[in-house]
């Protein structure tokens, strides 16, 4: 079989029945209400994309101080549980399976949207001068290392914002340990400069991320959590140090091996995708960024591309957003949409649910 046929062919992902193995990227669409809840055309959105072999939500909070742009949704309250609970029913009841993706930003969080919690991560280190916040260019404000009392308070956040995506009816959980968020950042030697048992050393650099997956995974199951890295890659220009022997620590701790998936995306450096391939024994889900070109025949093969690779499953963002129907569409040869970014990230309906 070649491995464009294989695109459509069914996987098991641990407990999870996939029906093929195009998984849609988490995208943040800021959708939700301002408070965080998902709302009605969030189900609908996802509905219309129940046809991937499994979503993956767009970045979700698992507490107030977690967040760093308006509109993104969270999962901690009945009324959020309840929200995501219209989301993951209209999925299945279409057919499909979906994660939610779990992402802390730390450091890159901002108090104007998530309370007015100042943004603490690994040390005290500013990522960026200033941030977009929706439209608007706002100075990011300075941060502060976390204490270990902060550290616990993250850990436990995850795990019971995993246990109310469990409630929530989610197939499972992504942690988010990519983009330059809280978990990369203690990966990142740029804005991890502790000494103490979470930052030092690749080891000590490893123990936030391995801590909350085997706690989340106590939780509720290795079967249903799922990881994300992006080794070398992050949108707050984070710089990171000793890439091989983070990673190699990372995808080598048994806490890690134990879960369902390793999510890669968004990296150019081939070495680090050559350790993942060797080191990662486990489902490997990747993300090979395909422009999204209306030929079909070429983002098929594009997507193909990691399973040759060595990857189990591959995942697309943009594609997905322009066509709901992707999978079909790849799978017979139909002309593809292309998406509209003036509309990723706005427009209520427009460019979201109107494809
Ligand atoms: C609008 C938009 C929002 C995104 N939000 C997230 C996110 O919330 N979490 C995440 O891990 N990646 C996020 N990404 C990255 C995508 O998951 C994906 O890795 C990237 O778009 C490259 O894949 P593609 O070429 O198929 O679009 C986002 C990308 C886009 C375009």
């Amino acid at each position: 079989m070649s491995f464009e046929s294989e695109l459509f062919t069914p996987y098991e992902l641990a407990d999870t029945k996939l029906a093929n193995r195009l998984v849609m990227s988490p995208m943040g669409r800021r959708r939700a209400a301002d408070d965080g809840t998902p709302t009605e055309l969030m189900a609908e959105y996802y509905r219309q994309r129940a046809g991937a072999g499994l979503l993956i939500t767009e970045s979700t909070h698992p507490c107030p101080e977690a967040r760093s742009q308006p509109n993104s949704p969270y999962l901690c309250t009945p009324a959020q549980v309840a929200g995501w609970e219209r989301v993951t029913s209209a999925v299945h009841e279409a057919g499909g399976r979906i994660f939610v993706q779990l992402m802390h930003a730390g450091l890159a969080a901002h108090p104007d949207v998530n309370g007015g919690h100042q943004p603490m991560g690994p040390s005290a280190v500013r990522p960026q001068e200033t941030t977009k916040l929706g439209d608007q260019v706002v100075e990011h404000p300075e941060t502060r290392a976390m204490s270990e009392s902060d550290i616990r308070r993250a850990v436990d956040a995850h795990v019971s914002s995993a246990v109310s995506a469990v409630a929530a009816g989610f197939d499972g959980v992504e942690l988010h340990a990519g983009n330059g968020f809280l978990l990369h950042q203690f990966l990142a030697a740029g804005t991890n400069h502790r000494t103490d048992a979470y930052g030092g050393s690749p080891a000590a650099n490893c123990r936030l991320a391995i801590e909350v997956a085997a706690a989340v995974a106590n939780a509720i199951g290795p079967e249903r959590v799922g990881i994300k890295i992006s080794p070398g890659f992050s949108i707050t220009r984070i710089a990171e140090g000793e890439l091989t022997e983070t990673y190699g620590h990372l995808l080598n701790s048994p806490e890690i091996t134990a879960l369902a998936y390793c999510h890669t995306s968004g990296f150019s450096d081939s070495a680090v995708l050559d350790l993942v391939a060797s080191n990662w024994g486990g489902t490997w889900l990747h993300n090979a960024g395909v422009d999204p070109v209306d030929d079909s025949a070429r983002v098929r093969q594009r997507l193909a591309e990691p399973l040759e690779r060595g990857a189990d499953l591959v995942s697309a963002g943009r594609t997905f957003i322009a066509n709901p129907d992707l999978v079909t569409r790849l799978a017979e040869d139909r002309t593809l949409a292309i998406p509209d970014p003036a509309t990723f990230y706005a427009g209520g309906s427009n460019g979201y649910t109107d494809y």
